[in-house]
């Protein structure tokens, strides 16, 4: 069932969605050579909390921290570690989220380490960009199929390839809700449910330079790219309405 929000729950879903937001723009100043993913997670973390909110990624399934931080060839879900220390270069995919009085938030962003080739800025902008095409296409009547494609079209015409496992979601009073949002059309989703407005949804592409393929770490939790390419992930959740998208993730 997918569910439409009131009022007053549309209400603690953005302030959740602000909280997850500030806490993702922190990791990014974080995202720094010398600094560790673990000094990031728990950075963020205290600054959840602080907010009277939740890191709703802590403990979801047995997940260990409040942030996924998953550098270069890491898609999604790498959990900190001291052992994991940023130096120049590093794409830092974070991914995290607030719960606040019992709605959530949820967003992601791919940060770089000091520099990188204009191919590697090329990729994460077109990953970026595929993000707000499917954004655009976030509006009642609308189906989530009219996201996946535009998803899906604008990091083809590139040449990227996309990740097909693991998908956008609604979110609201909890984390993960239906729909699912591939990022691609295929048989098996068909068209998917119609958009309404009051619905809320997390959009978000997960990309490898050319190869889909992936593998799970020994930790059950990190996916990483098969052949070792780099990888990107934005994420925003976003508001249905009559008229334009709201991105309840932006600050
Ligand atoms: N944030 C992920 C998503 O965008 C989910 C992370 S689940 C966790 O859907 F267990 F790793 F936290
Ligand atoms: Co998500």
């Amino acid at each position: 069932m997918i569910n439409l929000r009131s009022q007053r729950e549309i209400e603690k879903i953005k302030i959740a969605s602000l909280i997850s937001a500030q806490a993702l723009k922190l990791a990014g100043e974080l995202c720094k050579e010398g600094n560790s993913s673990y000094y990031i997670d728990k950075e963020v973390e205290k600054f959840i909390f602080s907010k009277k909110a939740r890191p709703n990624f802590l403990n979801y399934n047995g997940y260990p921290s409040s942030c996924c931080i998953s550098v270069n060839d890491m898609v999604i879900h790498g959990i900190p570690s001291k052992d994991v220390v940023l130096k120049n270069g590093d794409l830092v995919s974070v991914d995290v989220g607030a719960e606040f009085e019992g709605y959530n938030g949820d967003n992601a962003y791919t940060f770089v380490v000091g520099e990188v080739g204009a191919d590697v800025k090329d990729f994460l902008k077109t990953t970026e960009e595929a993000l707000y095409c499917g954004i655009e296409k976030a509006v009642e009547g609308n189906r989530v199929y009219d996201i996946s494609l535009a998803i899906e079209k604008k990091i083809k015409e590139k040449g990227y390839g996309i990740i097909r496992e693991f998908v956008g979601h609604g979110v609201g009073a909890s984390l993960h809700e239906a729909p699912e949002i591939p990022n691609y059309v295929s048989n098996e989703y068909e068209k998917g449910p119609r958009l309404k407005a009051g619905m809320v949804i997390a959009i978000e592409p997960m990309t490898t330079q050319k190869n889909e393929e992936i593998t799970t770490c020994e930790d059950g939790w990190g996916i990483k790219t098969k052949f070792g390419e780099l990888s990107a992930h934005f994420e925003h959740t976003i508001l249905i309405t009559e008229s334009e998208p709201v991105i309840l993730t932006k600050i």
